[in-house]
């Protein structure tokens, strides 16, 4: 069985008054931050035994604290060690964020990660001190995890933070993979592979496509390019700049699918014209599918949007990930269109529930949203209209007369 992931990224974590104009996000230590309503962290739980739902897995991005402020770190990785325990999770691990470094040198005595280095339980995997340890030595690890059927990596994209160089502001924002780094992971990731590959980082693998200025950590195209050579596609999820979004890392075969997760807390900002809200995401894997073709990678990704007030519900429209989406569609979105458009066609004008429809298309479920909003424009070109219920899910399907 592969594991059910809980990504919640981003918190940045402070001590601030939630009245406080100018405070990072509504993650706050100070007591006017307390409550199911005001405290997205501690709203978690409820929100998901709601909607039934099981987490395995239990994955920071980084961006834990603010501004590398060592109280606010400190409870931030406590409270993610309660999350855990509250979802009845048996992992919990979370990548370096640069605000989770001293990357100024404002304690100059200081080594930059040393708040990290002293997180109690160990930072970045609880229980697995032997993995800490080469996390801090390699700047990543890698692990399988046979029983699941998932090999997980976390890499370090923040070594070189607080670290002088000609590069050191826009290493700040972008973060640096190092070549002896890509050369080890070349090296270890193809003896190390299951039926599921997951890595995780804080910054982002490749250009974002929501940010105009580069975003991608350096050297990330030859991280990508790493990935593709070991015959799997991977899902690589990130965090950094708050704006949910899932695609391949480009069209060619083995591409990774790239999860850039929403903050769960952060003040949101707009971009592009959207204004992504607060999200956490919980990812499944299609087994089956995942075993039928095994170089691909099937599954599904579930969200939810916060708002101060009213707590956790199932993503809306325009807030960033919707409700539910998938990876894995190998098929192009006219040639589904097409399949849809023969279906709805025989039909006698009588619409067509979106569930039928995937029991007969199966590939539906592995839409990313750029895919499923292409197929869309394919269907309405030919009259084939959807109904969507009030998350924006497609429920029914039907020509129009
Ligand atoms: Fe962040
Ligand atoms: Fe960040």
């Amino acid at each position: 069985m592969t594991p059910k992931l809980l990504v919640i990224s981003d918190l940045h974590a402070h001590n601030r008054s939630v009245a406080d104009e100018e405070s990072p996000s509504c993650f706050t230590s100070d007591p006017s931050g307390k409550g199911r309503l005001r405290n997205p962290l501690i709203a978690i739980s409820d929100a998901l035994r709601n909607d039934s739902v099981s987490v395995d897995w239990l994955i920071c991005p980084g961006d834990l604290g603010d501004r590398n402020h060592a109280s606010s770190l400190e409870f931030s990785w406590s409270a993610l060690h309660k999350l855990k325990k509250d979802l009845n999770a048996k992992l919990l691990f979370a990548a370096v964020g640069n605000h989770d470094i001293n990357s100024r040198r404002d304690r100059p005595d200081e080594h930059p990660s040393h708040v990290l280095r002293q997180l109690v339980p160990k930072f970045p995997i609880i229980s697995d001190s032997r993995s800490c340890e080469k996390f801090w030595t390699n700047d990543y690890f890698i692990k399988q995890y046979p029983k699941l059927k998932t090999t997980i990596c976390l890499v370090n994209t923040c070594v070189f933070h607080g670290v002088a160089s000609k590069d050191s502001e826009a290493e700040a924002y972008r973060g640096r993979l190092a070549q002896p780094t890509l050369d080890r992971l070349r090296e270890e990731l193809p003896k190390k592979l299951s039926l599921v590959n997951v890595l995780v980082m804080h910054h982002h693998i490749r250009q974002h496509p929501l940010i105009k200025e580069e975003s991608y950590v350096y050297n990330g195209g030859e991280l990508i390019e790493i990935l593709k050579e070991t015959g799997k596609r991977w899902l690589v999820i990130h965090g950094h700049q708050h704006l949910p979004d899932i695609q391949y890392a480009d069209g060619s075969p083995n591409a990774p699918v790239i999860l850039s997760a929403a903050s769960v807390a952060a003040k949101p900002y707009p971009v592009n014209g959207r204004f992504p809200r607060n999200q956490m995401h919980l990812l499944e894997f299609d087994e089956e599918q995942c075993q039928r073709y095994d170089q691909e990678l099937f599954g599904s990704v579930r969200s939810w949007s916060w708002a101060e007030g009213n707590g956790w519900s199932q993503a809306s429209r325009g807030d960033g990930l919707p409700a539910l989406c998938g990876f894995g569609c190998g098929q192009s979105p006219r040639i589904l269109a097409e399949n849809i458009i023969d279906v709805v066609k025989n039909t006698d004008g009588k619409p067509v529930k979106w569930n039928d429809l995937i029991n007969q298309i199966s590939e539906l479920k592995f839409l990313t949203p750029p895919q499923f909003s292409s197929m869309v424009q394919f269907l309405e070109k030919k009259d084939v209209k959807l109904a969507f219920n009030n998350h924006h899910l497609p429920v029914w399907v039907h020509l129009e007369a």
